[in-house]
């Protein structure tokens, strides 16, 4: 068995990524820990926070001969830890350290080259000198403020901003839909943009009161593209099924009022594979499953109109 390539699900997402690999054409050979292996080459996968493309199995002789071939090869490298914890860390020890400090946000991802690797045996490792994620096991962490969102939905928002490297800033116009209590809201209103907030339920007060903030108590549905102004970014965390999610979008993008699009596809038991491929299949798209995502995927598409 040659490993080709290798998929990194989030904890609890095994069978969405083992699905979306199967629809791909692509069989898991064998998982070792979360890390899907497989023989064919690397595909996209939104259900992988990290995808190891370049991957090589590799002869451990010792701790010492292990870390110099690492070395070798790279600088940079971070362990995926499944199995033989003692050896594994011995060999990262030996490696230049690698910090995986919290995120400032806006701050950039990081952009030094990062590979991957772990022990399948304590004499054999598997290795990726390249890999998709800049973040260690595809996992970034933000330095939380823990006084001003009235939620953590914020983190899964800075997640997608991050990983697009781009945001909204003064002088740029935000609808957040679905918005309360209004964590999105409160980290929008906090990089400048004017940011009109809708939901039927009531948002929290202080965000309300943000002067670059204004509040629309009404369904996000009702609201008609054709008559609405233009906006630069169009966000969504509407709680309901994608299929009507993804209706939304593209009545949004037909009328050529939103610029940019950054939305949750929230999934209600079963995963809805077809959907996530219908937006997935629109030009441009990027759909993935953050660190900070729990049963949902993010939708993002910039320049759009
Ligand atoms: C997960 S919460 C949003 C959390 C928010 N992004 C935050 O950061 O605090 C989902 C929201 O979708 C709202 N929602 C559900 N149906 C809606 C609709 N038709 N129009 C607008 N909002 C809706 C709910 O009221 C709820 O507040």
């Amino acid at each position: 068995m040659t490993i080709a390539s290798a998929y990194l699900a989030a904890e609890g997402f095994e069978a969405e990524l083992e699905e979306e690999l199967r629809r791909a054409g692509v069989s898991i050979a064998q998982w070792h820990g979360r890390l899907a292996l497989c023989e064919a080459a690397p595909v996209p996968a939104a259900w992988a926070l990290d995808v190891w493309n370049d991957v090589r199995e590799m002869p451990v002789a010792s701790i010492k001969s292990a870390a110099s071939a690492l070395r070798g090869i790279q600088r940079n490298w971070s362990l995926y830890a499944v199995s033989h914890h003692r050896r594994a860390a011995l060999i990262e020890d030996a490696l230049p350290p690698v910090k995986a400090r919290a995120l400032h946000f806006p701050e950039p991802a990081p952009t030094g080259h990062l590979g991957a690797w772990t022990l399948l045996a304590p004499d054999r490792m598997l290795l990726s000198p390249t890999k998709s994620s800049p973040f260690v096991n595809g996992t970034v962490k933000f330095e939380e403020d823990r006084e001003g969102p009235p939620s953590r939905a914020y983190l899964k928002l800075w997640e997608a901003l991050t990983r697009l490297g781009r945001w909204p800033g003064p002088g740029e116009t935000a609808l957040d839909l679905g918005a309360a209590p209004g964590g999105w809201t409160w980290a929008l209103a906090q990089l400048g943009c004017q940011v009109v907030a809708v939901d039927k339920a009531q948002m929290d007060p202080a965000v309300a009161a943000l002067p670059n903030v204004t509040i629309r108590t009404e369904s996000a549905f009702g609201l008609e593209p054709e008559k609405q102004e233009p906006v630069d970014w169009l966000f969504s965390d509407i709680i309901c099924y994608p299929s009507r999610l993804l209706a939304l979008v593209q009545r949004w993008r037909a009328a050529g009022k939103a610029r940019n699009f950054v939305c949750t596809l929230k999934f209600q038991g079963e995963t809805d594979h077809d959907t996530a491929a219908a937006f997935a299949a629109i030009p441009g798209a990027m759909v993935f499953h953050g660190a900070h995502n729990k049963h949902e995927l993010m939708f993002c598409l910039l320049d759009a109109a």
